[in-house]
C-alpha cells in the first residue's frame, strides 16, 4: 500500500466511548445575513462563478478561501445558501494547518464535535476525517451488504441548532477515479411538490436522532439507541438566510413523523426520501487535488458515492459549524408547540 500524502491527517480516536455531544439550544448568528447582497468579494474582476446546474451548485474560480476577509467569508455563506453547494478548485486550504482551518470554519459558528469519527492527532473531534484504504476498507463496509450504497443525509441534525455552512476538502482522491460527492437541493425538491401536498407537509415535525444509520453501524443498535440524543424539527423549514422553504428530511437520522403511527411515517418518508434523490435537483462533485467544497446543510442533502476501487485511498476532512435552530416555513400550520 502506498504511503498517504497527508499522514498527519490520518484518523485517530482514543479508545473508549465518547458520548454524543448534547448541545443545548444557543443563540447563533447567520453570517450570510451580514453579507453585502452584491457580494463584492465574489464578483470582483478575476472571479468566475459557473453554475453546475441552474438549480444547485456553482464552481467558483479566482478566489482563495484562506485569503478572504471576514466580509468575504460572509459572502461565501450567502452564496452557499443561494446555490446549495460551492466548489472551489486550486485551494491552499489543505496545507494551511489545523489552526487556520479551524479559524476559518469557526467564522460561521461553533464547531460540531463528532461523537465517533476519527480526527488528526493533536486536534480534536471538530475535524471529521472520512478515510478509506486497503486496511480501513471502502465506505461501503460500514453499511454491510446492500444493492446500492448511496446514503443521502444532512449531517448531525439531532440538536436544536443544526449544521450550517460546512467545509469539506480532499487530501487524496482514489487513484482510479470515482468517490465523488453528490448533492441535492431540498429547496427545489420542495418546490416540485403540489401545493396541496406541500400544505400537508408544512404542518409536520420530524424526530431527528443521533442513532443514525452510521452510528448504529459504528456502535451497534442497542448502544446507539441507549446513548441517543434527539430533537424535533419542522419537516418544512424556512432557510434563515434566503427565506426559501426547504424540505428538511434526513434519511439517515430523521425516521419518524411526530404524531404519526410507524407505518404512516414509514410510507410518507419512503416517498420523500426517493423524491429528494431525483437528478432533477441534484449535482455531483468530482474531486480534484486542492478542491474545497462548501455547502449549506439547511437546503442541501448529500451522499458520498463510494464507487471507487476497493483498497484505494480516499482521504477527506470535514468541519461543520452550527447555525440557528431551523424555523418552520409556515408556523401558522403547526399545531404542536415550537
Ligand atoms: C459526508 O457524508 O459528509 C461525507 C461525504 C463524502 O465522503 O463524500
Amino acid at each position: 500500500m502506498s504511503e498517504p500524502l497527508y499522514p498527519n491527517y490520518l484518523p485517530n480516536r482514543p479508545e473508549g466511548f465518547h458520548p454524543t455531544v448534547d448541545v443545548p439550544y444557543f443563540d447563533a448568528e447567520e453570517p450570510g445575513l451580514r453579507a453585502d447582497p452584491a457580494k463584492p468579494h465574489l464578483t470582483k474582476a478575476g472571479v468566475v462563478i459557473d453554475h453546475i446546474t441552474p438549480r444547485i451548485g456553482s464552481e467558483v474560480a479566482g478566489v482563495q478561501l484562506t485569503s478572504l476577509t471576514a466580509e468575504g467569508l460572509d459572502e461565501v455563506a450567502l452564496l452557499a445558501a443561494e446555490r446549495g453547494v460551492l466548489v472551489f478548485r486550486d485551494q491552499d486550504f489543505a496545507d494551511v494547518g489545523f489552526d487556520k482551518q479551524r479559524e476559518i470554519v469557526s467564522h460561521y459558528g461553533p464547531l460540531h464535535q463528532h461523537p465517533t469519527m476519527g480526527y488528526p492527532e493533536g486536534t480534536g473531534p471538530e475535524f471529521h476525517v472520512v478515510y478509506a484504504d486497503e486496511k480501513a476498507g471502502n465506505l461501503r463496509n460500514l453499511l454491510g451488504p446492500r444493492t446500492s450504497y448511496d446514503l443521502w443525509h444532512i449531517d448531525q441534525t439531532f440538536t436544536p441548532n443544526t449544521p450550517s455552512t460546512t467545509f469539506f476538502w480532499v487530501l487524496e482522491k482514489p487513484a482510479s477515479g470515482g468517490g465523488d460527492t453528490a448533492f441535492t437541493s431540498l429547496t427545489h425538491a420542495y418546490a416540485a411538490l403540489s401545493p396541496a401536498f406541500r400544505g400537508t407537509l408544512a404542518s409536520l415535525r420530524l424526530l431527528h436522532t443521533s442513532a443514525s444509520v452510521g452510528e448504529v453501524a459504528r456502535l451497534g443498535t442497542e448502544r446507539a439507541l441507549r446513548e441517543a440524543v434527539s430533537t424535533t424539527h419542522p419537516l418544512v423549514i424556512r432557510h434563515p438566510v434566503t427565506r426559501e422553504p426547504s424540505l428538511f428530511v434526513n434519511p439517515a437520522m430523521a425516521r419518524a413523523v411526530e404524531g404519526f403511527l410507524p407505518e404512516e411515517s414509514e410510507h410518507l418518508l419512503k416517498f420523500l426520501h426517493e423524491h429528494i434523490r431525483s437528478l432533477d435537483f441534484g449535482c455531483r462533485v468530482k474531486w480534484e487535488p486542492r478542491t474545497v467544497v462548501v455547502w449549506d446543510q439547511r437546503c442541501t442533502a448529500h451522499t458520498a458515492v463510494p464507487d471507487f476501487r476497493d483498497g484505494e485511498r480516499r482521504h477527506m476532512v470535514r468541519m461543520i459549524p452550527y447555525g440557528t435552530r431551523p424555523a418552520p416555513a409556515f408556523p401558522e400550520l403547526h399545531t404542536t408547540p415550537q
